[in-house]
């Protein structure tokens, strides 16, 4: 069994890249992780929107209010949620909820409890935390590969969907900046085990 700590370990917000690419094959691998995320009712109410291009990048940093890790990376991966799909009785969770019943008929028990959860969940705010699911695993699967990432939730939201020309029903989660970093990992600063865990 291999340790995750050395990949979580070293992972940290990245704040400036150099000029060098993303391999192909590690940006595809960076994508699976994200892909096989968990999410709950096994929605995966997101979608992964790849800008390389110098021009669409400068339209995300600009949205990103001129980020320097936003404007250095040379990939973002944009983190979309896909909000309006959620809505109950849409064909996409019909389709999520046949998934996650093993591909076949949804029981009556597991749409029951999606349509109680969609009645009391704000689905927008649900759809972007799952999303944080997905941008997690990117995360780590990239400093695994020797990567960088920053992940960037400072964003004008309007802004950034139109510069990716989102749908409407579709919201920006959060850009991944991705590649190699030009600065080092500084000491990290985290709460202690004792103010961070409670034993009951
Ligand atoms: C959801 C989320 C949004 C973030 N947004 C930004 C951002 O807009 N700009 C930025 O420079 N860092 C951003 N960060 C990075 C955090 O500042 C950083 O993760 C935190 O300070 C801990 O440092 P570390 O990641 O280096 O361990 C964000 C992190 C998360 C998890």
């Amino acid at each position: 069994m291999a340790d995750l700590l050395p990949a979580l370990t070293t992972r940290f917000a990245c704040r400036s890249f150099m000029d060098e690419a993303v391999a192909e094959p590690a940006l595809r691998t960076i994508l699976e992780a994200g892909r096989i995320a968990p999410s709950g009712f096994g929605m995966e109410p997101w979608r992964f929107v790849i800008v390389s291009s110098a021009a669409i990048k400068s339209r995300l940093a600009t949205a990103c209010f001129n980020q320097t890790p936003v404007a250095s990376a040379p990939v973002l991966i944009a983190i979309i949620a896909l909000v309006k799909a959620l809505q109950l009785d849409s064909a996409y969770v019909q389709s999520r909820l046949e998934a996650e019943a093993g591909g076949g008929p949804v029981p009556d028990e597991l749409k029951a409890a999606y349509r109680g959860f969609h009645e009391h969940a704000d689905a927008r705010n649900w759809a972007i935390g799952q999303c944080n699911f997905a941008a997690a695993q990117m995360m780590v699967q990239a400093s695994s590969l020797g990567l960088a990432t920053c992940p960037i939730g400072g964003f004008d939201e309007a802004a950034l969907a139109a510069a990716l020309n989102l749908p409407s029903g579709e919201v920006p989660a959060l850009v991944l900046a991705v590649g190699h970093c030009a600065d080092k990992q500084g000491k990290r600063r985290r709460k202690t085990m004792e103010e961070t865990c409670q034993k009951l």
